[in-house]
């Protein structure tokens, strides 16, 4: 499958943006176990930073979003495709996003809790397993990963 010629990745703006983000999460990581609505927004979104990848034609196609853990360590969640935009680079391409946003933010490194299926895609761009983690809704197994970010000093 193609990867996409042009594709934006900046934090979503006007409200509809808003709402097709947090749809897209809902769809992708909650909707499939049943979850409620709303359950896919975290109490802390207004400090974390968001990701959002758009088509030339303004068509969502993936999100994520980047927390500040400590001073050396950021965190990515919520990272979601849409289906039909799955293995065509998006995920690659939101992850360097924030990977840069935690650079310039001086963090040293970047932790993730990986749902199991996504552990190859993770282990493809860089990160490395550290531990076993939790059971997200009795089903889904989580580990915890990371990558060192290598801070340009130039
Ligand atoms: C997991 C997910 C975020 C990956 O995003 P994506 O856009 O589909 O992945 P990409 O196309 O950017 O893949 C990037 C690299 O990872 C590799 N990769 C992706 N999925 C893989 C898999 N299941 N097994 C092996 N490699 C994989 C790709 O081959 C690619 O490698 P390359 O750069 O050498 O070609 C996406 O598929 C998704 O949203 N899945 C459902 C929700 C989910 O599990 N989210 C993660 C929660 S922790």
């Amino acid at each position: 499958m193609h990867t996409f010629e042009t594709m934006t990745i900046r934090s979503p703006l006007t409200p509809t943006e808003w709402d097709a983000y947090y749809r897209l999460r809902f769809t992708v990581l909650r909707e499939p176990w049943a979850q409620p609505a709303g359950s896919e927004v975290l109490p802390d979104e207004v400090t974390a930073e968001h990701a959002a990848a758009y088509d030339a034609d303004g068509t969502l196609l993936g999100v994520a979003r980047l927390q500040t853990n400590s001073p050396t360590t950021a965190q990515v969640r919520c990272v979601a495709v849409a289906p039909t935009a799955q293995g065509r680079g998006v995920g690659k391409a939101l992850m360097a996003y924030l990977e840069d946003r935690a650079r310039q933010r001086g963090h040293a490194e970047l932790i993730l809790e990986a749902r199991e299926n996504a552990v190859p895609f993770y282990r493809a761009i860089g990160y490395t397993t550290r531990a076993e983690s939790y059971l997200l809704f009795g089903q889904i197994q989580h580990w915890t990963m990371g990558k060192e970010l290598i801070v340009n000093s130039g």
